[in-house]
């Protein structure tokens, strides 16, 4: 058995269809080129522990159920180092939850089986989420981007998109309280609800098709109409709705809430070649960057050239 591994996987956005996805519908999503990297090493006692963390983490969780189905019984200490911010939609947890399972996998000399990542990452998920759909494991484990249901999980599409910008309102939030504010919606307005996922879904598929052939202004424009329907179903909060004017103004063709929303996280569509131009207008307001989309998902890493 190796002493000391590593795994990372990255973050994700949601294109189209975050909450909608929870209650059955489809939704666009791609891994972003920034990463949370686990490190698994041996104790001598059963335990497994994180680093400079806390008791309850998913990456420990997801660590257990790999040890779980392994039938293995040893300590693990784990440590995290992350590029992605946390608790504001980019898929910090389900990432650090995927790293941790195939870190631990490396660690027992097994091959990275991606469906065992990913369902001892849900169980991390679970912990920080309630009942998470799925979709931030998958796409952390598989990476790309593709089109994700709770029936069909998760398939790979070629999508022309390759960039654009992400706007951290800064406000961090827990998505399950998210999750819960649309489930009562839904409950106390089912047809409406109906009528927007409807709609929600409609824009998925228009969405598919404006990826495939990388029409940014019409897939601006099904940003727009995506948020009017997050508006609705109350996930949106005053300092997205500040990001995404902000972002409008600066001449992008459309912008929305990317996750669970009250809070986190905007994404923006611009030309290219106008994409630092809006982030420099942005920048007075908001911590704004571009984001390379279409990543590996997880892989193991090489180890470090110095212990770190
Ligand atoms: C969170 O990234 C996306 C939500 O749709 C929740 C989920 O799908 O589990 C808000």
């Amino acid at each position: 058995m190796r002493m000391r591994v590593s795994a990372s996987a990255p973050g994700k956005v949601i294109l189209f269809g975050e909450h909608f996805v929870v209650h059955g519908n489809p939704a666009i999503v791609s891994s972003i080129d920034l990463r949370a990297r686990v490190y698994a090493s041996r104790r001598p006692d059963p335990e497994v522990v994180l680093e400079g963390g806390a008791e309850e983490n998913p990456a420990i969780e997801a660590a257990k159920h790999v040890l779980k189905l392994a039938g293995a019984r040893l300590g693990l200490s784990l440590r995290i180092e992350s590029q992605i911010p946390q608790s504001v939609g980019l898929g910090s947890s389900a990432a650090v939850s995927v790293a941790s399972a195939a870190a631990t996998m490396l660690l027992l000399g097994r091959r990275l089986d991606l469906e065992k990542v990913i369902e001892a990452a849900h169980v991390g998920e679970r912990l920080v989420h309630y009942t998470p759909s799925g979709i931030d494991t998958s796409i952390a484990a598989l990476g790309g981007a593709g089109i994700y249901d709770r029936r069909m999980g998760y398939r790979r599409v070629e999508i022309g998109l390759r960039r654009l910008l992400i706007v951290n309102t800064g406000r961090q939030r827990k998505t399950g309280d998210l999750v819960r504010i649309v489930r009562e919606f839904r409950e106390e307005n089912p047809e409406e609800f109906s009528r927007l996922s409807d709609e929600a879904k409609l824009i998925v598929e228009e969405a598919l098709d404006a990826l495939k052939s990388e029409d940014l202004e019409r897939l601006g424009e099904l940003m727009n109409r995506n948020q009017r329907l997050l508006r609705r179903i109350g996930v949106s909060s005053p300092e997205i709705e500040e990001a995404i004017s902000l972002c409008l103004s600066a001449g992008a063709y459309g912008a929305k809430l990317t996750g669970a929303g009250g809070g986190g996280c905007v994404i923006a569509v611009a030309d290219y070649d106008r994409l630092d131009r809006i982030a420099e207008d942005v920048s007075g307001r908001f911590q704004v960057f571009k984001a390379r989309l279409v990543v590996d998902g997880v892989r193991a890493e090489p180890p470090p050239e110095k212990p770190p």
